[in-house]
């Protein structure tokens, strides 16, 4: 019914690294050839944990966004916006906020988890606790059915649905739905029409979920549907209601995992991670000095890549000749722990030098990215005001 859009964001709380590259940015980069995407500086949801130093998250807006364009997101494809510029988002937030039970919040897992893990913060704010409900208005604002993130925020995405699903049950009744919707029916054509109740009965009184995939997949090929006529059947289907807000989905990134230097998750904070933009000598220095299998004190010492953490950038790095050399070279000692670090220098160097290029010119003319930034924002914003509008009327707050 609305054009399969692709929303995710990240917090602009300090400077991107491989990591992050291998374990989001890669995916969005592949999404955006496939799909509308949106893709935002998730400042807000920066506030909500660092509300007592905003410095770090000024100066990480645009590094990041100059991070993103260096990695390859395209402006072009793209809508590349800053959240707190299209403050819809915040006026869904608030209205979502209304009907969403405290249990809800207080039981998602991220909540519990960081307030133990930054004890030494005051975690304990309205803000941080509303921290999953923004996210749900972020993605929903854009009717998105795609939402690409790790797995530590499928949580969150469950419960992003549930939101929308209680939306639309409290506040997606029209006058008439039934007659709307049973005249819609009739206008997909005798065969149509028929095939249509059919699934809609094997959903609603089986539980089929295969029969509503299949009946969404009609009306997404029936042609000559109105807008108005085209919800109402989408609603028809699930039960009397019209759909105002879209479920979306997770689509978790694939495995690709580029650990830190030492091992360990790659963090800024862990000081073990090599950033986007990290200079080739210093690349070249970084893993020259990471740390290797633990037992292999001497280079006549056979190793064991498992127990090594240059073995795990082999993997997201090299080729299958080259892994197999590591691997038989470690284990009869072989090959020197330098040697074997070389390919992984030199795949990294190669990684990033179109990564410098494409950074040059921002770097050199900072108002190319505003201006790709400010059209970013006034893009989301039509798209988040026309939900609003859905949002406002449904909610009966469409005063005239
Ligand atoms: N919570 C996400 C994270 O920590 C960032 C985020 C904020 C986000 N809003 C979003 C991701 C909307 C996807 C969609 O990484
Ligand atoms: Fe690690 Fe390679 Fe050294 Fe083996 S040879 S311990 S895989 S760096």
């Amino acid at each position: 019914m609305y054009p399969d859009r692709v929303v995710s964001g990240m917090r602009p709380t300090g400077s991107m690294h491989l990591g992050h590259y291998h374990g989001a940015l890669k995916n969005w980069i592949k999404l955006q050839a496939e799909q509308p995407c949106l893709f935002f500086v998730a400042d807000w949801h920066a506030l909500t944990t660092h509300y007592d130093d905003p410095g770090v998250i000024e100066r990480s807006t645009w590094e990041m966004l100059i991070d993103w364009l260096a990695a390859g997101i395209d402006p072009s494809q793209t809508t590349l916006f800053i959240q707190s510029r299209v403050p819809e988002h915040a006026e869904l937030h608030l209205l979502l906020s209304m009907a969403t039970p405290l249990g809800w919040l207080e039981r998602v897992p991220t909540y519990k988890d960081q307030i133990d893990n930054l004890s030494n913060k005051d975690l304990a704010t309205y803000g941080f606790l509303g921290y999953p409900l923004l996210q749900a208005a972020d993605v929903m604002i854009y009717r998105a059915s795609l939402v690409p993130v790790g797995d530590d925020q499928v949580p969150h995405i469950e419960m992003m649905r549930e939101i929308a699903r209680r939306f639309n049950h409290l506040y997606g009744k029209e006058k008439g739905f039934e007659e709307k919707a049973e005249k819609a029916v009739k206008k997909l054509g005798s065969k149509r029409a028929k095939l249509y109740m059919e699934l809609r009965t094997e959903y609603q009184q089986d539980g089929k979920d295969e029969a509503l995939e299949q009946a969404k997949a009609m009306l997404d090929d029936a042609q000559n549907l109105s807008l108005g006529d085209r919800e109402r059947l989408f609603g028809y289907l699930e039960g009397s209601r019209k759909l105002i807000l879209v479920e979306p989905q997770a689509r978790l990134t694939a495995a690709s995992r580029l650990p830190g230097l030492d091992g360990r998750k790659m963090s800024k904070s862990y000081g073990n991670a090599i950033a986007l933009r990290e200079d080739r000598d210093s690349v070249a220095r970084k893993i020259r000095t990471m740390p290797t299998d633990p037992a292999r004190v001497r280079r006549t010492d056979p190793g064991d890549p498992a127990r090594c953490p240059v073995w795990q950038f082999h993997q997201v790095y090299s080729d299958s000749p080259t892994q197999a050399w590591v691997r038989r070279g470690c284990m009869s000692a072989g090959i020197g722990c330098i040697e074997c670090k070389q390919p992984v220098i030199d795949a990294i160097v190669k990684e990033q030098e179109p990564m410098h290029e494409r950074a040059q010119q921002y770097l050199d003319d900072p108002s190319l990215v505003r201006a790709i930034v400010a059209d970013g924002n006034d893009a989301a914003r039509r798209l988040a005001q026309d939900t609003m509008r859905d949002v406002r009327e449904a909610m009966g707050l469409a005063y005239t």
